[in-house]
């Protein structure tokens, strides 16, 4: 089985001390996850080491970060490098979310950038793709998903792409409690993978994970992670909320 991710991105939300009772919260529901199973928070900088001291004590939970700067290192202001995330224990990155395209105009790119900086300081990736609604209305859904793995991806060999997690997000199921149908995720689920089995072989392409963000929550979950291709989530505003994360976690395939 190939792994099966529950993964938090809290955005630009909370403070430490609402962080950690969140936490706190969802770990004292002792929920046991196998070595096929994970669940993965991305919090803001300010709280990666205190909220790796959290993960750290639970089985198969890790801390994430949001995101990482396109350089090593250097006179960039403000910016965070992926060697800083590495040499403070973090695993997880996110790369190429949808705000961060919109908003701060990161391109493909920029992205390979980064992808390029994970893998050299040993970090695993969850590597965002995602229409806008014009697209999808337009049907050109599936040409603009290759182009973003193409861009940014795949010029990876075979051995590095084993890292990186993909998550589709479709822009217009963002935050808006729109999800896309069971048809549409797993549709689109099994194209991404088809255009990774193209590029590097359906054995690679059958073990990496790809997770459905876009309006997650306890009770849409287990139908969405239970299509053949869908392997977890990423979830914003649901995973702010015990309740509706631990649910979501548990929501996860096991066997
Ligand atoms: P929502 O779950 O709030 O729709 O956000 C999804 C997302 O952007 C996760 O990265």
């Amino acid at each position: 089985m190939r792994k099966q991710i529950a993964a938090a991105n809290w955005k630009m939300n909370l403070t430490l001390a609402e962080g950690t009772a969140l936490m706190n919260e969802i770990v004292s529901n002792d929920i046991t996850l196998n070595d096929k199973q994970a669940a993965v928070f991305a919090v803001p900088f300010p709280y990666l080491i205190n909220n790796k001291s959290i993960t750290d004590k639970a089985v198969n939970f890790f801390t994430a970060a949001q995101n990482c700067a396109a350089e090593k290192a250097g006179a960039y202001t403000g910016e965070v490098s992926m060697s800083m995330l590495e040499s403070i224990g973090i695993e997880y990155v996110i790369i190429g979310h949808s705000e961060r395209r919109d908003y701060y105009a990161e391109t493909n790119k920029v992205l390979a950038k980064k992808v390029n900086l994970a893998l050299e300081n040993n970090l695993k990736a969850i590597f965002c793709c995602g229409e806008p609604l014009s697209i999808r209305d337009a049907a050109e859904q599936n040409s603009y998903i290759e182009t973003q793995l193409k861009e940014s991806l795949f010029h990876l060999s075979e051995t590095q792409i084993k890292n990186f997690i993909i998550a589709y997000e479709p822009i217009w199921a963002i935050g808006t409690g729109l999800t896309a149908s069971s048809q549409q995720v797993q549709d689109m689920h099994a194209h991404i993978r088809k255009v990774v089995a193209n590029k590097y072989g359906q054995a690679i392409a059958d073990s990496i994970s790809i997770l459905y963000g876009g309006s997650v929550k306890a009770a849409n979950a287990a139908e969405i992670f239970s299509l053949p291709d869908v392997d977890g989530g990423l979830v914003g505003g649901a995973s702010l909320v015990a309740k509706e994360f631990v649910a979501i976690i548990k929501s996860l395939k096991n066997s």
